[in-house]
């Protein structure tokens, strides 16, 4: 038998020693769905005070503010607008600024970041800028909308990546203005297709220099980063900046699976530039979609659209290295039903080699969950899809997902691999599409409010094998309103309850770090769970605990750490998007996105 080859008993062994103390894995799947949701069942002993926990949990709570933790303090290190060269003007809290002012700034809504080590108190910062709140982006104008050509730049600028350096003065971290590796990456930056796509005239490209180019990059979600120091950007949910005036457009089945409407997301930037414009041939659709990759150490580099990894809505990409050494990326899609998805390269990464290949060739898969606990990754290509043009499975992934029979997701966000061990994580967010007679094994509950986070183990341990196991780490809900599967798996208390988990990251130690992304109204299905926030999780006990809660209105998303590890930084999106919030700068003061500095208080 083949070393990847599914060994059932060989397996089944290997799990049993390694989950001996709860075997939860073994227990939900072999319980079956129905076992799945008696509280009783499944789930973990949460008697014990862990005392791996380095804090108290916090409750949750509906403040205008940040709560952390006793010994945990917080400084703010950049809002949306916050200049990153100093010729630029501060932010304009009456009409927040103008194209000029935006072009030279923070972006907004962050979402994904990478800090890059430089030296221990000085590293670089790579920011995702995701969308914008258009009646706060445009306060100014009567419409709340783009007005004119310079509001529709200025919509367009915060929009995508900010790169900025930071150092540490004292204990603080702060902005380094006019640094060399300051840069903005908008949807006007030219960048460069790699990978079969390359020569695909299905994208629109330009002519530059000799090379052919697209322009930009948009809805800019999670991140990932390469060993060899780059930083990866998730092009999510691209399809609302394109729409049109024209009445009788409909969208094709393959555009509506990619969720394209007439309407978009109402930014109407068809009404300034033809390429945004679905009624017209050229338009750039095809152009996003995909993960694109930045070296934040060369200013002048071209970010490159890495069209091997597949076009859906990517949320992040998680890369980590098979045994031999090959380049293993984790991504979900996040959409209502949509798939789970993994690259595997061809060759092998070294330290100090060549690494311009290893994201342009390699294999796509999509991930299968059967109903017993196993899984396995379904090659996509002409015979698993039907699709005969390999280049429709790059350009058209959630197509060949489908014919290759993927399993349907409620809504995969972002995915984390343990680096204690080799098991990954997915956060599924909700589903309130989900039918209770469409349920599967990671997929539960029909008309999913509050998420879950599914985990699996690749056999033999190893990222590029086909086979794995799969359990459900967690079921969100609100034991406090329900008493059947809507209460959540046994880790979830009135103390630690949460509503969908989107941003998870393990830190150094393997600590599990879950943000949400959920109803903020305290009200109804969701009393008591507070504005969102962020917990830790014990992968090995299964117990969570609250160390974070936003100010209103926000989805808490992002996190990296400082290079010495002493800071976690921290992305607060959109607090007050429907008018509630001052955060950060207080009454008066415009609702701005902003990256916060978290660390120990100094003891005195
Ligand atoms: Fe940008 Fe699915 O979150
Ligand atoms: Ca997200
Ligand atoms: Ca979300």
């Amino acid at each position: 038998m083949k070393k990847q080859d599914y060994q059932d008993t060989e397996f089944s062994e290997i799990l049993k020693s390694r989950y001996s103390r709860r075997s939860f894995l073994l227990s939900s799947a072999l319980l079956g769905i129905s076992g799945l949701f008696n509280r009783k069942l499944i789930g973990f002993e949460l008697n014990e005070k862990n005392p791996n926990f380095p804090f108290d949990g916090i409750p949750s709570n509906i403040k205008d503010a940040v709560t952390l933790p006793s010994g945990y303090d917080f400084e703010v290190l950049l809002s949306w607008g916050d200049p990153l060269w100093s010729k630029f003007p501060q932010f304009d809290q009456r009409n927040s600024g103008t194209s000029y002012s935006q072009k030279g700034a923070f972006g907004d809504n962050n979402d994904g970041m990478e800090c890059f080590s430089i030296e221990n108190n000085r590293c670089l910062m790579v920011v995702n800028n995701e969308y914008t709140n258009s009646h706060i982006l445009h306060q100014g104008r009567e419409t709340k909308t783009a007005e004119n050509h310079d509001d529709h730049q200025k919509s367009k600028y915060a929009h995508g990546v900010s790169i900025f350096e930071i150092k540490r003065k004292e204990s603080l971290w702060e902005l380094v203005q006019d640094s060399k590796f300051n840069r903005r990456i908008t949807v006007d930056t030219p960048m460069l297709v790699e990978g079969a796509l390359k020569f695909d005239r299905r994208l629109n490209f330009r002519e530059d220099a000799g090379k052919h180019i697209v322009l930009g990059t948009i809805s800019n979600c999670g991140s990932g980063k390469t060993p060899w120091g780059t930083f990866l950007t998730c092009e999510e949910g691209f399809k609302g900046y394109f729409s049109t005036n024209q009445k009788n457009y409909t969208p094709d089945d393959v555009l509506k699976r990619y969720g394209v409407t007439r309407d978009g997301y109402g930014y109407k930037w068809h009404d300034f530039e033809e390429r945004f414009d679905l009624s017209k041939d050229e338009n750039d659709l095809n152009n996003f979609g995909y993960v694109v990759e930045i070296d934040p150490f060369s200013p002048s580099s071209k970010p490159v659209k890495r069209s091997a990894l597949g076009r859906f809505n990517h949320e992040n990409a998680e890369l980590v290295l098979s045994k031999e050494g090959k380049v293993v990326v984790y991504m979900g899609d996040d959409g209502h039903g949509e798939f789970l998805y993994k690259y595997v390269s061809n060759n092998l990464y070294r330290s100090g080699k060549d690494s311009s290949d290893l994201l342009n060739e390699g294999q796509l898969y999509v991930a299968k969950f059967h109903p017993d606990g196993k899984g396995e990754w379904i090659l996509l290509n002409p015979d698993s899809t039907g699709m005969k043009n390999p280049n429709d499975i790059l350009l058209f992934t959630r197509i060949a997902g489908t014919a290759a029979g993927g399993t349907t997701m409620d809504r995969p966000e972002w995915v984390a691999a343990d680096p204690k061990s080799s098991s990954v994580y997915c956060c599924l967010t909700n589903n309130r599409k989900r039918t209770k007679e469409e349920t599967n094994g990671p997929n539960p509950r029909g008309k999913n409010k509050y998420g879950q986070i599914i985990k699996w183990e690749p056999f033999d341990f190893d990222h590029a094998a086909t086979k794995f196991r799969w359990d459900i780490f967690v079921l969100a809900g609100n034991p406090k309103v329900h008493h059947d599967e809507r209460g959540g798996s046994k880790n979830i208390t009135v103390e630690n309850m949460f509503a969908c988990p989107d941003g998870l990251r393990f830190d150094k130690e393997g600590n599990m770090w879950i943000q949400t992304d959920g109803n903020y109204t305290n009200t109804g299905d969701f009393k008591g769970m507070g504005n969102n926030q962020m917990l830790m999780a014990d992968t090995k006990t299964g117990q969570i605990s609250r160390f974070l809660v936003g100010p209103k209105e926000c989805e808490i998303t992002g996190l990296t750490w400082s290079p010495d590890k002493n800071t976690m930084f921290v992305g607060i999106q959109h607090p007050g998007r429907d008018g509630n919030s001052n955060f950060p700068d207080g009454i008066g003061n415009t609702p701005r996105s902003s990256i916060i500095a978290v660390s120990r208080k100094e003891k005195s």
